[in-house]
């Protein structure tokens, strides 16, 4: 006998009311019948690099700093990076990977070479951290690991040498060196990189020159079967495309030729223009909405990438990572432009939700993610001045989507969601993800672009509605360092009656709930 199966949809009605537009009724639809992909965590990774206050000063200050530390890396930002539970990190670039030379890096602090860092503001790089350091932090941190070779102005042979290194436990020459620096097991290396924009500051390349290196580069880059990292090549920025397709057409990967992933970046810039990129503060509503706007183009970019890889890779053995993305502004009066310091502010929260909206939705290529950069650079989760730090609206926004990792996605439908209009252009005022966290409870991130006009969202079958919202009545609201909490994410919790519960999401808000085990 034909029987209709229960509707498991969990429904949800939203009524959007501004000021100065009518209410609008949106229909949220979470399918807890068609689970999608598991959102890896590596969705949530970081990038650190050798670039401004990002390492020193951010993170590591030296066992001999009168910041307190453990083994020279900050504890204040130790443990606000372990409250987030970074479970990736990317090291040591960016443009610096491509000039990075490991064996500057090893052995007695004091005895390390001096260098440039030619890419970001000339400064004195003294190596003070390398490799050990590196490993050492992202195990304090209990955080997988990225490294970025030197395709640039390294060779074959010193990139050879350092996966090595790092994987080995041969008693080879090498190893014996990494056991003589202090370290005897040898270090987990979860992925690897060959160069890094390589169409730009990595090498100028065209995508077919690129593509022949990698191929040769990877032949002989060799781990222990159980120490294997996954490979990553360099791929396009933007719109770009044709990486994307040269490099599946021409790595195939084989016993010996291994491309787990090609990877994109994509920066936000409110203005679009590099001059003159827009201030982190201070900004008009122009410039809320062209950055949310540019932002949400990463979706296309995506798509169009993915859609490649399903016509030439339709066993799905490469991944589509954006092991860069994040907004980047002119940086804040008085710091040196080669730091690339800037404010972060409530619209960086509300785009790296949106974001992550979309990462999630491509969650079966998109197995990875770098926000750009963890600490004291571009979009970053924490701010410091010296001894002073300061939490950003961006480590809320990751804080709160913590549960999303390695959760189960559930597909979500948004029925007639209001437009957020500005001049010629619109964005949709709500966007949302949501998924089945590890706890067994389903949790729905929501984002309400629009400034002004809150949106009444009605649950229906729901087993409760607990969760926070970061949200300000100043669209560029910021923590200081004399004020760390003008923005903190604020509990959120409504009553249920009969299954079903009403959520206002304020205007300019991000919101995080958590709705129990549907
Ligand atoms: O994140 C800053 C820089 O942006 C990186 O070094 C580079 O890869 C990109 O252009």
């Amino acid at each position: 006998m034909f029987k209709l199966k229960p509707l498991l949809f969990c429904c949800f009605t939203m009524a959007a009311s501004t000021a100065l537009a009518k209410s609008d009724s949106v229909d949220i639809n979470i399918d807890v019948q068609q689970p999608g992909a598991v959102l890896n965590k590596n969705i949530y990774g970081q990038f650190m690099e050798h670039l401004g206050r990002g390492i020193y000063e951010g993170i590591w200050v030296g066992e001999d700093s009168d910041i307190p530390n453990q083994d020279g890396f900050r504890l204040d930002v130790l443990q606000a990076l372990r409250e987030l539970k970074v479970p990736l990190l990317r090291w040591p670039g960016g443009c610096f990977a491509d000039e990075y030379h490991w064996r500057d890096g090893i052995g007695p602090r004091d005895e390390r070479p001096r260098t440039v860092n030619s890419n970001w503001g000339g400064v004195i790089e003294d190596n003070a951290f390398g490799t050990h350091e590196f490993f050492a932090f992202a195990e304090l941190l209990g955080a997988e690991t990225y490294v970025n070779g030197n395709l640039g102005t390294g060779s074959p042979r010193e990139m050879v040498e350092w996966l090595h290194y790092m994987t080995s436990d041969a008693d080879t020459t090498i190893v014996r060196e990494r056991k003589k620096n202090g370290r005897e097991k040898p270090f987990k290396v979860d992925y690897f990189a060959v160069g890094n924009e390589s169409w730009g500051c990595g090498g100028n390349m065209t995508p077919d020159y690129y593509a022949d290196l990698y191929k040769q580069y990877s032949a002989f880059l060799k781990a222990p079967e159980d120490n294997m990292p996954k490979f990553i090549a360099s791929g396009g920025t933007d719109d770009q495309t044709e990486w994307t397709r040269t490099l599946a057409e021409k790595v195939k990967p084989s016993w010996s030729l291994r491309m787990d992933a090609i990877s994109h970046h994509y920066y936000t810039i409110p203005t679009s223009d590099w001059e003159v990129k827009g201030s982190a503060t201070g900004f008009p509503e122009e410039e809320w909405f062209s950055a949310l706007h540019r932002t949400l183009r990463i979706e296309d970019f995506i798509e169009e990438n993915i859609a490649i890889l399903d016509e030439l890779d339709p066993e799905k053995k490469i991944g589509f990572y954006v092991d860069e993305w994040g907004t980047w502004y002119d940086v804040d009066e008085g710091t040196n432009p080669g730091f690339l310091y800037q404010q972060n502010t409530l619209r960086d929260a509300v785009i790296a939700g949106l974001n992550i909206h979309v990462f999630n939705r491509y969650a079966e290529r998109v197995q990875m993610t770098n926000i750009a950069q963890m600490v004291n650079v571009l979009q970053a989760m924490i701010l410091t001045d010296k001894e002073k730090m300061v939490l950003t609206p961006t480590y809320y926004a990751f804080k709160m989507h913590i549960p999303f990792q390695d959760a189960t996605y559930l597909p979500v439908s948004i029925d007639n969601t209001p437009e957020y209009n500005h001049g010629d252009a619109s964005i949709p005022a709500i966007s949302a993800s949501a998924a089945k966290a590890k706890d067994g409870n389903v949790y729905l991130s929501l984002v309400n672009t629009q400034l002004e006009g809150e949106v009444d969202v009605t649950l229906d079958e729901v087993k409760q509605v607990q969760g926070q919202v970061l949200s300000s009545e100043k669209m560029d609201e910021h923590n200081t360092f004399e004020q760390p909490e003008n923005i903190t994410p604020k509990a959120y919790s409504v009553s249920v009656k009969n299954g079903k519960a009403v959520v206002t999401v304020p205007a300019k808000s991000l919101m995080v709930l958590n709705l129990g085990q549907l």
